[in-house]
């Protein structure tokens, strides 16, 4: 039998990788600031890494209602929008990111709070464990955020570019009951889409009536990633 060897390091679960890559992100958070903040699992890993720092900031400007209970939970002041004119920083994960920070967002459904907070922030730090890094957008279903009274005619446009929307049925319900966002919309979900120029789909796809928001993030794209690898954190700049 042969021995494992003593270099051989134990790989890192998915959810090890998102704890590391919430606790860099900390570097980032700007003492006496109020800050911007996403939504979903990786974001919650660092709202409980940024409990360490919660007496030098001012607050947050939150992207969900799930954030925001997360955050007042640990005694984090959270800002409304309208209250903050720029933030430093906003920081998010994403479903997936290519090469120049072009990102997929919207898995965890608050995509269109997501990129009003991100419009509001000079920098954008995307914070993904590797798995989330393409060389093209589109292996993820693309979120897009509707107005329900245009579910069908918006599935039609998909199909005639070669994409395959659905709507996004709520989790746990029995019967076929659509996810209902903070916005009180609904949510398309658009397989089968290669997007090799994310900013020119993202100013299309914006225009289409009852669209409210599309979970490309071209405009708005990353300047900076934390990508966590088994090999640890690392930074990428675009
Ligand atoms: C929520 C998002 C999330 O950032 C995205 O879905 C990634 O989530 P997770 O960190 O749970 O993988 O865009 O709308």
């Amino acid at each position: 039998m042969t021995k494992p060897s003593a270099q051989t390091k134990p790989a890192l679960s998915q959810d090890e990788l998102k704890t590391l890559v919430g606790q860099a992100a900390l570097r980032f958070v700007v003492p006496g600031q109020i800050i911007g903040v996403g939504s979903g699992s990786t974001v919650n890993k660092f709202i409980d890494a940024l409990a360490s720092m919660k007496d030098q900031i001012k607050g947050v400007v939150s992207a969900s209602q799930a954030s925001t209970a997360r955050l007042r939970a640990i005694g984090i002041p959270v800002f409304d929008a309208n209250e903050v004119e720029e933030l430093a920083v906003y920081i998010d994960g994403a479903d997936e990111i290519d090469q120049r920070g072009n990102m997929i967002k919207g898995g965890g459904a608050a995509l269109t709070r997501e990129k009003i907070v991100s419009a509001q922030s000079r920098q954008f730090v995307c914070i993904v464990d590797e798995s989330k890094l393409v060389q093209t957008l589109g292996r993820f279903p693309v979120p897009v955020e509707v107005i329900p009274m245009a579910v069908q005619r918006l599935v039609r446009q998909f199909a005639a570019i070669g994409g395959r929307a659905q709507v996004r049925i709520k989790a746990g319900s029995t019967g076929q009951e659509p996810l209902v966002t903070d916005n009180g919309q609904v949510l398309l979900d658009v397989s089968g889409l290669q997007i090799s120029d994310p900013l020119a789909f993202e100013a299309q796809v914006s225009q289409w009536p009852g669209v409210v928001t599309v979970g490309v993030f071209a405009f708005q794209k990353a300047q900076v990633c934390l990508l966590a690898t088994a090999d640890g954190v690392k930074t990428l700049t675009f």
